[in-house]
């Protein structure tokens, strides 16, 4: 498909992005010291919740209303108000660790990290500006001095270092989760969560570490809201609180069990296993109709990726088909029923193998192994061996920004 008329546009659309001035990054100390919030700082965040100009609560979601959270109804004097007398204790610094941990710092609230002193994520806390004994901690240290836990293991860790964190868990205290994996999935996890805290989830549709570059933009990540236990009436206030100051643009309500079962379904479908099974269905049929890898690629990953889906993100799939030549609509609109309807089977055994914790025991049977990376790390080099993604190694060397 031709791709000079998407490149135009995408240059564009990305032009007409709303650009607002980077968050400075501060240290902990001085987060804490400066409070209330350097003018710098709050004239770069109300440049940031201007943005969120809405101000509505409830939206209509292609005919369903819905309610949302707005980062503008908790500019940042109330939220440090808000948590003036908590201690974030954040437990874990792998993606999500870092990225809620790194906004939570910046925003000047008052946070710390519980991680094991000999792991990898030690090192990396200790590295971005994290001091041992003043704001970085053993596991059951920083549970013992906060009152906000936020249990950002991964989830297999969750559910292995259950026996020893739920006892520290005492009447007063909140548990905050970023899946709704370890309680949902209870009989397989074993997280059985003690009856008299609250219990919350923020869950950013992301990556950690797009929580953290969006929030340096000045923007914010949409993430979900959920609560599990509300023994105080004010889980959800502090759940909607916690996610803006972790840096959510705005927040979505939904269940811990439907956060967690459309999170693994999606994961597994469109957003990464799908995608890639497509991708490498397409590739190695053009390859074995005779097309070299560099058109087998362009015509499957870069134009996907670099032209058309950030126009589908920016303007909907009707407007993609109306801004391709009427050829690629033809073919493309007749040939998407085909495709949904070979997939839609998939998608529901898919749906059927969340709903049932097969995934969940298979991901903890797996995950809990003591050579999982080196495990993961076979498997990856398998990828990075494949044809395609070698193909498209030098394909994206090719790009005039990377020469
Ligand atoms: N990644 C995402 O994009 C994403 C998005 C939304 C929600 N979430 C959710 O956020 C939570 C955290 O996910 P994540 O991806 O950030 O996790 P992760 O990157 O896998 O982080 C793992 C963390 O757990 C620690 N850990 C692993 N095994 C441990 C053990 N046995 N004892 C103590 N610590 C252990 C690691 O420390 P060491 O370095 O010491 O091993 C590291 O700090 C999960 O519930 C996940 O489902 C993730």
């Amino acid at each position: 498909m031709a791709s000079k008329t998407f490149v135009r546009t995408l240059r564009t659309a990305s032009k007409q992005k709303i650009s607002a001035p980077s968050i400075p990054k501060r240290s902990f100390v001085s987060a804490t010291a400066t409070r209330p919030v350097v003018a710098a700082q709050r004239t770069a965040l109300a440049a940031a919740s201007q943005q969120q100009t809405r101000g509505i609560k409830t939206v209509d979601f292609a005919g369903t209303t819905e309610t949302v959270y707005e980062r503008e109804d908790w500019p940042r004097e109330k939220l440090l108000d808000y948590f003036k007398n908590d201690t974030l204790a954040l437990i874990g610094y792998g993606s999500q660790g870092h990225g809620q941990g790194l906004n939570l710092r910046d925003n000047g609230l008052n946070v710390i990290i519980g991680v094991r002193k000999n792991g990898a994520s030690w090192k990396e806390a200790e590295q971005d500006g994290w001091i041992p004994g003043k704001n970085l901690f053993e596991v059951d240290e920083a549970i013992s001095r906060g009152s906000i836990i936020m249990n950002l293991l991964s989830d297999a860790a969750q559910s292995e270092t259950w026996p020893a964190i739920k006892p520290q868990l005492t009447k007063g205290k909140t548990l905050y989760f970023s899946h709704g994996f370890s309680p949902v999935f209870k009989e397989l996890t074993k997280v059985d969560v003690p009856k008299d805290i609250d219990v919350i989830l923020v869950a950013p549709k992301g990556s950690g570490r797009t929580v953290r570059s969006l929030f340096r933009e000045g923007r914010g990540i949409n993430s979900s809201v959920a609560i599990y236990q509300d023994v105080t009436g004010k889980a959800e206030e502090k759940a909607v609180a916690l996610g803006v100051a972790i840096g959510s643009g705005y927040l979505y309500k939904t269940t811990f069990e439907k956060e967690v079962y459309s999170d693994l379904y999606g994961e597994r479908g469109c957003l990464m296993g799908g995608i890639h099974g497509m991708f490498l269905a397409q590739y190695e049929v053009l390859r074995e109709r005779g097309h070299s890898p560099s058109e087998a690629f362009n015509e499957t990953v870069e134009e996907a990726t670099q032209s058309l889906y950030p126009l589908i993100g920016a303007n909907g799939m009707d407007w993609m088909y109306a801004a391709c030549s009427t050829t690629a609509r033809r073919g493309a609109i007749d040939w998407s029923g085909k495709f949904k309807d070979t997939l839609k089977p998939v998608f529901n055994e898919l749906y059927d193998s969340v709903k049932t914790g097969k995934e969940t025991k298979r991901s903890l049977e797996y995950n809990s192994q003591p050579d999982y990376r080196e495990k993961y790390e076979k498997e990856l080099e398998e990828i990075r061996n494949l044809e395609i993604w070698r193909a498209g190694k030098a394909v994206r060397s090719l790009r005039p920004e990377n020469q």
